[in-house]
């Protein structure tokens, strides 16, 4: 995808050293667009703790890299490593799918061969998220044509981000509508704001924009009463964990809105990698760890001042407690379907073992 022209993915090795690792700081997004060099495993850890890349693919994009940073420096310490970088967050399940790939690769190899291994691998996640995610976009893509041809334009909302800088490049939920949009339908994107962290306000209006998309931000609390009103064709959104029968960790909020699509007759699918199945976990509600983060994101709100300064300010009244988990679980019932790289299937294990059937084993 491309920002001013140039294009980009959201994770890459430096072209003139050949070895450390770039990324965007998605915390100064949309303000300033700012690229850091990640040069140990140490500041990769602290990349994803502190959100400067964050959503669930490139979460893992940048744990297998931070390996990778790990093997060049010392490559005897894969068992510290690896369990420090799995710490980092706790829902997307993609961060254990990316340093499992990364531990079976590199444990039986001797310790001299282990740093070249382990940026190829780092590499080929790389490469397969932007290729899956490309077929994501492929597989959707019907979804809204069948709307557009239908109608003349097409409404989807949307929520958290679950574009390129989610992901490697491209995104899940949004790689339909870039495709569409792409392709010449009339799209428009209602794009919630998603407090505490703004996700969808800061970095998807920001990634549409920059693709020249229609979108409107929203409260996070308008999506029913524009479902309501008929102002919402469809839902996309992404997705931290699918488990085994369908159920759905996403972003905080995401719940909400599946039940007012649900109780509006809105389509409401999920689009997800590979990476993101979590066959071990049946039940979403009672088993995904949900993340649980600081009640300053709650506090506080950092916007830009009309002079171009770049503050945080306090909205919430001195002395009142903030809770802020940062996900949860939308049970598989009120997902109309998930949208993969191999095609598009009901939530529910029957549906994946159809498209997946190696899980079955
Ligand atoms: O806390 P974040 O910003 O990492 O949460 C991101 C999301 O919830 C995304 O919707 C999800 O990771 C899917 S990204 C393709």
């Amino acid at each position: 995808m491309k920002i001013n022209g140039t294009p980009y993915r959201s994770v890459w090795v430096d072209p003139e050293d050949g070895w450390s690792v770039r990324i965007f700081d998605q915390t100064r997004l949309p303000w300033a667009v700012e690229i850091l060099r990640l040069a140990n495993w140490e500041e990769a850890a602290r990349a994803i703790k502190t959100m400067q890349v964050r959503g669930a693919p490139l979460i893992g994009a940048v744990a297998a890299y931070g390996v990778a940073l790990a093997m060049r420096a010392d490559p005897g310490s894969l068992d510290r490593v690896l369990p420090a970088l799995n710490a980092t967050r706790p829902t997307a399940i993609n961060l254990r799918w990316a340093l499992d790939r990364q531990r079976a690769r590199l444990h039986n190899l001797p310790i001299e061969a282990r740093a070249a291994a382990a940026y190829e691998e780092a590499a080929a996640i790389a490469d397969d998220d932007a290729e899956t995610c490309r077929r994501i976009g492929e597989n959707g893509l019907p979804l809204l044509a069948e709307i557009a041809a239908r109608k003349g334009k097409v409404n989807v909302l949307t929520h958290c981000n679950a574009g390129w800088l989610a992901t490697v490049d491209w995104g899940t939920a949004l790689a339909p509508i870039y495709m569409a949009h792409d392709a010449g339908h009339d799209v428009h994107v209602w794009v919630d704001e998603t407090r505490p962290r703004n996700q969808g306000a800061a970095l998807t209006a920001f990634e549409l924009g920059a693709h020249g998309v229609k979108h409107t931000v929203i409260a996070d609390n308008a999506g029913g009463h524009l479902m309501q009103h008929g102002e919402v064709d469809l839902c996309i959104v992404g997705t931290d964990r699918v488990t085994r029968q369908g159920d759905v960790a996403n972003k905080i909020g995401t719940y909400l809105k599946a039940l007012a699509a649900r109780d509006n007759g809105v389509p409401f699918w999920v689009a997800l990698p590979h990476s993101t199945l979590d066959w071990r976990v049946r039940d979403g509600v009672a088993e995904i760890p949900i993340e649980e983060r600081g009640e300053a994101e709650v506090t506080e709100l950092t916007g830009r001042t009309a002079d171009g300064r770049i503050e945080t300010v306090r909205v919430v009244a001195e002395g009142s407690a903030a809770a802020n988990p940062a996900f949860d679980v939308t049970p598989a019932r009120l997902v109309t379907g998930l949208i993969t790289e191999r095609g598009r299937c009901e939530a529910s294990e029957a549906g994946l073992r159809d498209l997946y059937p190696e899980l079955a084993g």
